[in-house]
């Protein structure tokens, strides 16, 4: 039999690390409890000294949730994974682990726009320094300080899918914590790409965070949230997240292990449609662009092709006519939903400037790349055929 690390995804996915002859059901029972009763006061005694084998409290550990998580570590090839109610309540927990007050953190320029909300309105309230640094990574080095806590980005980004090049990002910071002889964390928010398409752990990330309500949920029916990394630096955010309270709920968990049995299954074919209809929707005269990683023309293809497996579901395009045609646009369409999560088994768009970046002014859209024709499609698990006449029949629709 070979070693449980060395399984594939899709096995580790189905089985967790979890092998061999176990009686009991094959599926998780979902424990729905808030609190597990002791045999006796020794259970509570043991606690109180510290053995964290024990269960106590929902909010600390449940089985459920922890069997998910071991699930998702396995799928990571990592020590931990712990859960979260979103995606959100990973980023922040996670970020105020290792920035406090007075202290600084590094951000890509173009981000998901509701964690650059967060970072641009309520971090400096917290007295925490935000400064941000462009993909091509020119100006990453001479921004980092003895203050400089914690580096984060996306790749690829949402909605523009830009790369960064996550070795040479990961090289920049070394060098400069070298010098400066201080821990600088670098954390990769992975949703777009997931670990089936890249591991940013292997490239010398130290942590990385999913939105768990994308693809890695994948029925658009749940919230979660999902970071992965070394046990010592995991059990740092598990301890904050105790007390912020943005923790898991045991039906949440079962759900998103439920999803993780077709994770492979099911980004594999959204990987294989976005390909499909980015390459298809190029050549129609009412768009000005596609954007998609694995697509010659993106500017990172290089990029791109060293660091990932899989382009990603995703499939950014510009209309030509500007906001006015990317609401027809979607408007006209049948098959795909206009909706404004992605990562879904169904096809889903969504117009940028009225969803992840709203409330960003002009200079700021223009820092983001965001552009008023702009439509983000998160391509689903449909028949191929029955998406391209989708697509097709609504672009030809505009003037
Ligand atoms: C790239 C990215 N990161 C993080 C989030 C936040 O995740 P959640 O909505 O699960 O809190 C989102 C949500 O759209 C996202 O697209």
């Amino acid at each position: 039999m070979k070693n449980k690390t060395q399984h594939s995804i899709s096995t580790k996915a189905i089985h967790g690390t979890k092998f061999g002859p176990r009686r009991g059901p094959v599926t998780t029972p979902i424990y729905q409890t808030s609190n597990f009763r002791f045999e006796d006061s020794g259970d509570a005694i043991r606690y109180a000294n510290g053995d964290e084998s024990v269960y106590i409290y929902t909010r600390y550990k449940n089985p459920t949730i922890e069997e998910t998580e071991s699930k998702l570590a396995a799928i990571a090839n990592t020590e931990r994974a712990i859960l979260f109610a979103s995606g959100m309540a990973a980023i922040t927990t996670t970020i105020h682990t290792f920035v406090t007050a007075g202290g600084e953190m590094l951000a890509l320029k173009s981000l998901y726009g509701g964690t650059y909300r967060y970072f641009r309105d309520n971090l400096s309230e917290m007295g925490i320094g935000v400064k941000y640094f462009s993909n091509n990574l020119s100006d990453l080095a001479n921004q980092i300080t003895s203050k400089t806590k914690l580096v984060y980005f996306e790749s690829p980004t949402n909605p523009t899918l830009s790369m960064v090049d996550i070795e040479s990002l990961v090289k920049v910071v070394r060098a400069r914590e070298k010098k400066l002889k201080s821990k600088i964390i670098i954390v990769i928010d992975n949703t777009f790409a997931t670990f089936l398409n890249q591991n940013p752990l292997s490239l010398g990330v130290d942590l990385v965070m999913e939105s768990a309500t994308k693809f890695l949920g994948g029925h658009s029916d749940l919230l979660a949230g999902a970071l992965f990394g070394k046990s010592s630096l995991i059990s740092k955010v598990k301890l904050k997240s105790k007390y912020f309270g943005g923790t898991a709920d045991p039906f949440m968990a079962f759900l998103l292990g439920r999803s993780l049995a077709t994770f492979e299954l099911r980004v594999s074919r959204c990987n294989s449609n976005a390909l499909i209809i980015a390459t298809e929707l190029s050549k129609h005269k009412m768009i000005n662009k596609v954007v998609y990683p694995f697509l010659p023309s993106h500017p990172d293809y290089k990029i791109a092709k060293k660091q990932m497996s899989g382009g990603g579901g995703v499939v950014t395009i510009e209309v030509k006519g500007g906001v006015k045609n990317a609401i027809k646009f979607v408007d006209s369409l049948n098959v795909a939903i206009n909706a404004m999560s992605l990562g879904g088994v169904e096809t889903l768009v969504s117009i940028p400037v009225y969803s992840t970046h709203v409330n960003l002014s002009q200079k700021e859209l223009d820092e983001h790349e965001v552009t008023p024709g702009m439509v983000r499609i998160s391509i689903g698990v449909e028949n191929i055929d029955d998406l391209l006449k989708d697509f097709t029949d609504s672009l030809n629709k505009l003037k």
